[in-house]
């Protein structure tokens, strides 16, 4: 709901308030954001806002000087000395920029964000429009906000509205304002086999930057940031979030004011190595970031972004849809497979209650390791003797759907792709590239070049029976360079090339709608709200032992629904860490994600087989929970020696948890796990205890965890008694 007073908003979400106003001057401020207030609070709200005009500041010349002011946009060279929200260049060469007021609109609905992923539907839109005081640019400021949701969404879009053409060389997405308090910031640091680990370090005054030039939202660091309040825990009290519905290199800056300890947060397209060129009349539109605010700690703010992603970004048709339980080869051949060893595994696949045989790399061109072949998107009819159809066949018969890997984005320099057109990839002629898995990236800035990719693949996914996509992505981008781009353009590569990902994403996906596609990137590296409104489901990550996952599954789920997390059961020693763990266990960590499986079940025991069957069934049970369900972490990874984690139905009549011990330890015989999220005022069942007790008994008194060996996992089924 958004409610106006006299230019001043009130945006009210389904438990926070996020109030701005236009000052005196034409300034856009923050007011307000935090826990629900009524519009009764306003004006008072707005006298808690450091006013410009008030006469103790005028020899600050207020006019101008906008330092440590709550300006929702960060002006350059009038005198606000935090980092610019935008930094605008014009034909003179000079960069000051001070955008004012000019006018707003409340309109029901979202936004149109063109080429972009974004928020689909419902939902109240405030748009203000600002005017630079120096260029003829302006900016305007999309604010959503939905009754039933906890997040508000923001984006920015620059229009050149004069002749001349400028330069933007920063174009964030948002700013917002934070009151002072000694923040500490969150982030979901990691690295390939890693990602998403979560570290809160202090704010401090200055500025902490999270970021990625990778050309990808990256292993390193996921596009989101925390800013946790001193009495933020993983159940009570307030944080705020922000993450981008963007793939790309970005940046998310928190700058902490030396004169007033307020935080200006803010982000969007990384801006190094950024410049965008705008010619009169064209506009840059700024991907969306979804803001937080939670008072019910970090496990509040995770369940917003739950519920915001499934109801509103990840695809409709898919999203709360039985997601596939799929068998994948890649683990159990890597390279090294033809039409035999894949029927092996199709037909001992088929005894074990799975949907869909996954054929992984190495199925097209010359493709036997990863120094060859991509881009070569033919089968390669020498190593699979009867082609895809012969696989296909045998899957059919087999009772099994069929899904296939893709790399779209990339290029093998041995290939018929590359020998043809060696200016598609992005690197500069004349220097040595930088080759990461032997490969280079394809410039999907070029309509051209997505346009053959999509050529390419449409042509195997039409003349197939392919149910099921894997679109991979191997590596990050160097070399920022296209060969089509005029000199004037060459800063905006990077973000066109995620734009060229998008317009394949959109193109693929409209084209087979009954394809299923699942997002990969090396393992986790564009596990982002971008990539989920494509594709429901994401590789998690390449590590899937099942302590490592535990911890990243943890971190993922901070700002992800477990739905989005697609997991599965792998052989050991775990190809990754070598380490081994129960099968069991391997069963219950993927359990808690879109399951499925990742070894040679053609060497599975007897014992294996009996308990993939019973994992396959008990997991149809619990799947309505993992699409739909709100997750509780109860024990952390990172700090405790169990882990453990529950998923409980929205009514909360039914609740299924997951947990696992780490080592053997004598002196943690007696903890006790206290199960938070259930009603308090019903009675439940633990079928696997075989008791019953309050909902309130097991968040207080709680249940003694299990005693296992070292890593011995668990799964307990909640259902309500009356
Ligand atoms: C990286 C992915 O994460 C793996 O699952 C596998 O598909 C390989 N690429 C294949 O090259």
């Amino acid at each position: 709901m958004i409610i106006e007073q006299n230019k001043a908003f009130l945006l009210n979400g389904n438990n926070f308030t996020y109030a701005i106003r236009v000052n005196a001057l034409g300034d856009l401020q923050t007011v307000y954001y935090g826990e629900k207030l009524s519009a009764t609070d306003l004006d008072f709200m707005q006298k808690s806002v450091a006013d410009p005009c008030i006469p103790a500041l005028n020899e600050l010349n207020r006019e101008t000087y906008t330092d440590g002011l709550s300006n929702e946009f960060g002006s350059f060279g009038r005198g606000d000395y935090r980092e610019p929200t935008a930094l605008v260049v014009r034909k003179d060469g000079a960069q000051m920029s001070s955008f004012r007021y000019v006018s707003h609109k409340i309109f029901k609905g979202v936004p149109e964000v063109k080429g972009l992923p974004h928020a689909r539907s419902g939902g109240d839109t405030l748009s203000v429009t600002l005017k630079d005081e120096f260029s003829d640019v302006e900016v305007t400021l999309n604010y959503t906000v939905w009754d039933e949701l906890g997040v508000i969404v923001r984006n920015a879009e620059y229009k050149n509205t004069g002749k001349d053409p400028v330069s933007l060389k920063k174009a964030f997405s948002f700013a917002v304002t934070l009151p002072e308090r000694d923040y500490g910031v969150l982030r979901l640091y990691g690295n390939w086999a890693k990602e998403r680990s979560p570290q809160v370090t202090p704010l401090g005054y200055g500025t902490v930057r999270v970021q990625s030039l990778r050309g990808s939202s990256s292993h390193c660091m996921n596009p989101f940031m925390g800013l946790l309040a001193e009495n933020c825990s993983e159940d009570a009290g307030e944080c705020y979030g922000v993450q981008l519905v963007y793939s790309g290199s970005f940046a998310l800056t928190a700058e902490k004011n030396p004169a007033n300890g307020t935080v200006r947060l803010q982000g969007g397209v990384n801006d190094t190595g950024f410049e965008w060129y705008l010619e009169g009349g064209e506009t840059f539109v700024a991907p969306q970031a979804a803001l937080c605010y939670s008072s019910e700690g970090l496990g509040g703010m995770s369940r917003a972004y739950a519920d915001f992603l499934r109801e509103r970004v990840i695809n409709p048709d898919r999203v709360f849809a039985r997601r596939p339980i799929v068998i994948n080869n890649w683990e159990a051949t890597y390279f090294d497979f033809g039409y035999e060893k894949l029927c092996e595994i199709i037909d001992a696949a088929s005894e074990l209650g799975v949907d869909t045989f996954v054929l992984d790399d190495g199925w097209f061109g010359k493709r036997d390791s990863d120094t060859s072949g991509l881009g070569d998107w033919v089968v390669n009819e020498k190593k699979l003797k009867g082609g895809l159809n012969a696989v296909i066949a045998r899957c059919k018969e087999k009772g099994l759907k069929f899904g296939l890997w893709f790399e779209p984005e990339m290029v093998s320099e041995d290939s018929d792709l590359y020998r043809a057109h060696p200016d598609w990839a992005m690197h500069k002629a004349g220097t040595v590239p930088v080759r990461m898995r032997n490969q280079l990236i394809l410039d999907f800035s070029r309509k051209e070049v997505v346009d053959s990719v999509f050529g390419a693949v449409s042509k195997v996914l039409s003349s197939h029976e392919i149910s099921y996509v894997k679109w991979d992505m191997n590596r990050t981008m160097t070399e920022f360079f296209s060969a089509a781009l005029p000199a004037v353009r060459m800063g905006e590569i990077a973000h066109r090339y995620i734009l060229g990902v998008y317009d394949l994403a959109e193109r693929l996906t409209a084209a087979f709608p009954k394809v299923f596609f699942e997002g990969c990137a090396g393992g986790g590296a564009r596990f982002d709200a971008g990539m989920l409104y494509y594709f429901a489901q994401f590789w998690t990550s390449d590590d899937t032992d099942a302590y490592e996952r535990t911890k990243i599954q943890w971190g993922t789920s901070v700002c992800y629904p477990v739905s989005a997390m697609s997991c599965h059961v792998s052989a050991c020693p775990n190809h990754q860490t070598r380490r081994t763990t129960p099968f069991a266990t391997r069963g219950a960590i993927a359990s808690l994600g879109a399951t499925g499986y990742e070894l040679d079940p053609s060497k599975l025991t007897e014992e294996e087989k009996k308990e993939t069957k019973a994992q396959i069934e008990a997991y149809k049970r619990i799947s309505e929970l993992v699409l739909k369900g709100d997750l509780y972490r109860l024990s952390s990874p990172f700090t405790e020696n169990y882990f453990c984690e529950m998923l409980v139905s929205k009514d909360k009549t039914t609740a299924y948890l997951v947990g696992e011990r780490f080592h053997g330890d004598p002196n943690d015989y007696m903890r006790i796990l206290r199960l938070n999220g259930l009603d308090d005022r019903k009675t439940y069942r633990i079928e696997e205890l075989g008791f019953t007790a309050s909902g309130k008994a097991l968040r207080t008194v709680g249940v003694p965890f299990p005693r296992l060996s070292d890593f011995g996992g668990w799964t307990w089924h909640l259902t309500e008694v009356k």
